[in-house]
């Protein structure tokens, strides 16, 4: 079987930012550490006044064609996942469209384009299907594009207003990939929750902690699932373990939980026993209130140990490079943390073809999906591509005011905000007003 999977990847962040530590924590009288340490954020990116989910993703889908050689012709399928959309019937993928045709010789008038919506965790679901139709050799030879675009920005004095952020993925999903090759197993953590949802409102209504609980035990269903069709897995089996960032410490706590699983009954476990004796079964405590007592003391000592520590720097700390700068990109974020992980092994100089990649999605509602990845021979000439970090230096620094304006003028309920744009477009797409049926207008501008 061909392998199929990620071929090439492409960013764009939002070109404003925000300095969490610096300018954010003081005007709400909080520490600074709070972000450097606690959530680990150290900025957030916003949309430009001319920047939305559809230029954003446009861009970085004009970027991924441009540097592939693709036309339209090239592309069955366009595929966004967001949470961000504006339209209940129209798709984001057709405006998306409509501005790479304004660029590209030819039309996508024979793709297949859809929206696809499960919170954070529908762009995995939108590779996914992609998958599944170049598997099922619906394809005719094309690949597909999945977009994640979103601009996660949260009620003011909202708690969550702490982990706001705004960017696009684009991925080329293709036989015979140039990055990596997705494993057929997969796995599943889903239930009906409350935790995070956006009922025909643009700001969401988040249980803040709820949220943090539900990713927690959706990854583990989701982790025990895939071990039940893959194999029990191992801390060393994979090179770096990309998660759903919804800010960093988030993922602190789920890679302890992994941690704790897949060193359950292996050497790891043996080792650490003299150290923080060995972790706790259920069937030996009285009452599951004391087994969770028990767990608790066991992940406390854990996270001290060495072992743990070497692990967690190894295998999921570059995952992070990027989403500790940039914030929440909802449906983008852990195809960032791929990324991050991916640089960071190539300015390592690690020779990372064939060495596997856990990832770990999740969307709230909710959902979490959990499958393995193998890095492709051609992974290092594609990442060496990304022009990530040039794009987050060039971001404007906002101060508080102008952030506030900036959260106004993407306020849908605040109508015009009367500020002018802090940085000037070049070569990319700007959103430019409303047309007699109320749709977006976009035009391509050198
Ligand atoms: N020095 C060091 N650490 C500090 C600190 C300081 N001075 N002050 C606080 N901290 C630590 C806290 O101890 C805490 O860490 P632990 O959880 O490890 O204890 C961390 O910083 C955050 O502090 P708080 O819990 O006090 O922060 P908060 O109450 O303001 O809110 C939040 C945090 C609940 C995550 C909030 O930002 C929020 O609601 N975010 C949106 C929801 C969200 O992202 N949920 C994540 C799971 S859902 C999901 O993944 C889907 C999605 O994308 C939204």
């Amino acid at each position: 079987m061909e392998p199929v999977g990620i071929d090439a990847v492409e960013v764009w962040t939002g070109k404003l930012k925000l300095d969490l530590p610096e300018t954010f924590a003081p005007q709400k009288g909080e520490d600074p550490d709070k972000y450097r340490k606690g959530i680990g954020l150290v900025g957030s990116s916003f949309p430009d006044l001319y920047e939305d989910i559809v230029t954003m993703g446009a861009n970085a889908a004009k970027r991924l064609m441009d540097r592939k050689g693709l036309t339209p012709d090239d592309i069955g399928r366009i595929d966004v996942a967001t949470e961000s959309a504006f339209d209940n019937s129209k798709p984001v993928s057709t405006y998306i469209a409509g501005c790479l045709e304004q660029y590209f010789d030819g039309e996508f008038r024979h793709a297949n384009k859809g929206e696809r919506k499960f919170a954070c965790v529908a762009g995995t679901q939108s590779i996914d299907d992609a998958y599944n139709w170049i598997r099922a050799g619906r394809n005719r030879g094309r690949a597909a594009l999945v977009i994640a675009t979103d601009t996660a920005l949260y009620a003011r004095g909202d708690p969550g207003e702490a982990t706001q952020g705004a960017g696009a993925v684009a991925m080329l999903i293709d036989e015979d990939p140039d990055l990596v090759e997705i494993s057929n197993e997969q796995g599943y953590g889903s239930m009906d929750e409350t935790d995070f949802l956006k009922p025909n409102q643009q700001f969401p209504s988040v249980d803040g902690k709820r949220s943090m609980q539900v990713y927690l035990s959706r990854m583990r269903e989701a982790v025990e699932d895939f071990e039940s069709v893959a194999w029990d897995m191992h801390p060393d089996d994979f090179a770096y373990v990309p998660f759903h960032t919804p800010f960093p410490g988030m993922v602190r706590k789920a890679a302890l939980l992994g941690y704790r699983h897949m060193s359950r009954d292996t050497e790891i476990e043996d080792a650490l026993a003299d150290e923080i004796g060995r972790q706790p079964r259920e069937d030996d405590y009285a009452s599951r209130e004391a087994y969770e007592d028990a767990i608790r003391e066991y992940m406390d000592d854990l996270k001290e140990t060495e072992q743990y520590q070497a692990w967690y720097d190894r295998t999921i700390e570059p995952t992070l490079n990027i989403s500790r700068q940039v914030g929440n990109w909802y449906t983008g974020s852990v195809h960032i943390a791929r990324i991050a992980a991916l640089q960071y092994a190539a300015e390592e100089d690690r020779d990372l073809a064939g060495e596997k990649l856990l990832v770990g999605s999740y969307g709230s509602g909710a959902q979490a999906e959990i499958h393995a990845e193998t890095v492709q021979p051609n992974w290092e000439q594609e990442i060496a591509q990304l022009n990530v970090d040039a794009q987050l230096q060039a971001r404007y620094d906002l101060s508080y005011s102008e952030y506030e304006h900036v959260h106004d003028s993407h306020n849908h309920e605040k109508g015009a905000v009367d500020i002018d744009d802090f940085t000037e477009p070049s070569d990319e797409f700007v959103f430019t007003g409303w047309g007699r049926m109320n749709e977006r207008q976009y035009e391509y501008v050198e």
